[in-house]
């Protein structure tokens, strides 16, 4: 029996290059290894982003993406969250067994109260056990996920843990984070500090066009250049050699390198090299995106497809879990 591997998306924005090297990429290769569900977290999006107008275009927006990262939706399981009302029924179940206690202290939920003070939803409060469903649905024991969402994840463990003890059975079984580890490509941001990330808008989206990553890129932070030879690059230029390091060939990082030792560096002439560079880099995935985008119909039979998969398993769980909670039909 292969082990499962799960990993969730919410939709609220592009997918950039830091999911592609910091996920997406070793997703394509795990599909084949492990029985693989990926999905679009759109309940989820709700607690922060409700908006009717823009749900079913965030949503088009992250399948098309992962699919055309890679993704193949005849090997792994793709869907949409919305489509297995399944994971809503076991979320409902397992609420009864979540303790708002133990929910208000959660770092993610304080954060969303001091981030959005008039919209403080129960949804929100909620959310790792929404989560939890999401992943024991499918008795995943493989999650990869980032850094930020380690204490979800271990709230999940809890109440698949609990649901044991709770009814005397050994029913779920506990879900693991998953590392990359050596896998693993930090992308930096475009700011001068830290990762990529969509919510601190120092990213490059898969779908951006040409002219938006030449843009982003001129406009990274640098610095006034290096005062004396050989010295070591602050973290805004270091960050810029690490986009090389994924994008350029090996004898254009080396010369900027050098150009960088000997005082010579122009920052203007390497952010226009790099940005040819990755605009070379993304360009296939945002041709596909595009293709994919714009073929409705190939949309609507992976997005059926993947739901019918999801559902398969999801049900089945649920009816077991249905069964140990003592509801029996008439
Ligand atoms: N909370 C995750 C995030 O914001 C998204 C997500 C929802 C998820 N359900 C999941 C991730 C289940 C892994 C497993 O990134």
């Amino acid at each position: 029996m292969k082990e499962v591997v799960l990993s969730g998306i919410r939709s609220t924005g592009h997918l950039h290059l830091g999911n592609y090297f910091g996920a997406l990429r070793n997703f394509v290769q795990m599909q084949h290894e492990y029985r693989c569900y990926f999905f679009v977290a759109d309940w989820h999006s709700l607690t922060t982003h409700p908006t009717p107008e823009d749900h079913q275009g965030n949503v088009r927006t992250v399948i098309s993406e992962y699919l055309a990262c890679g993704i193949d939706p005849d090997v792994a399981t793709l869907y949409v969250q919305s489509d297995v009302p399944e994971i809503a029924e076991l979320y409902l179940l397992l609420n009864m067994n979540a303790y708002v206690g133990e929910l208000e202290r959660t770092t993610t939920f304080k954060e969303k109260v001091r981030k959005q003070p008039e919209n403080v939803n129960a949804g929100l409060l909620t959310y790792p056990v929404l989560m939890a469903a999401d992943i024991i649905i499918h008795k995943a024991n493989k999650v990869p996920v980032g850094k930020d969402q380690e204490q979800n994840l271990e709230m999940a463990r809890k109440f698949a843990k609990r649901f044991n003890r709770i009814y005397g059975v050994d029913f779920f079984i506990e879900p693991k984070g998953y590392s990359f580890s050596g896998k693993l490509i930090k992308i930096p941001g475009l700011d001068g500090s830290g990762k990529m990330g969509k919510s601190e808008g120092n990213a490059l989206n898969l779908a951006d066009d040409p002219e938006v990553i030449r843009q982003k890129v001129m406009r990274a932070v640098t610095d006034a250049g290096p005062t004396h030879e050989n010295q070591t690059p602050p973290e805004p230029i270091q960050n810029l050699f690490q986009l090389m390091e994924v994008a350029s060939q090996p004898d254009v990082i080396a010369y900027y390198r050098k150009q960088y030792a000997e005082c010579k560096i122009r920052y203007g002439e390497m952010k226009s090299q790099l940005a040819d560079d990755l605009i070379r880099l993304t360009a296939p995935i945002r041709e596909r995106i595009t293709d994919i985008q714009g073929d409705e119909e190939y949309l609507r039979k992976i997005v059926r497809q993947g739901a019918e998969k999801a559902r398969e398993s999801a049900s089945k769980t649920l009816r077991e879990v249905k069964e140990i909670m003592g509801f029996k039909p008439f």
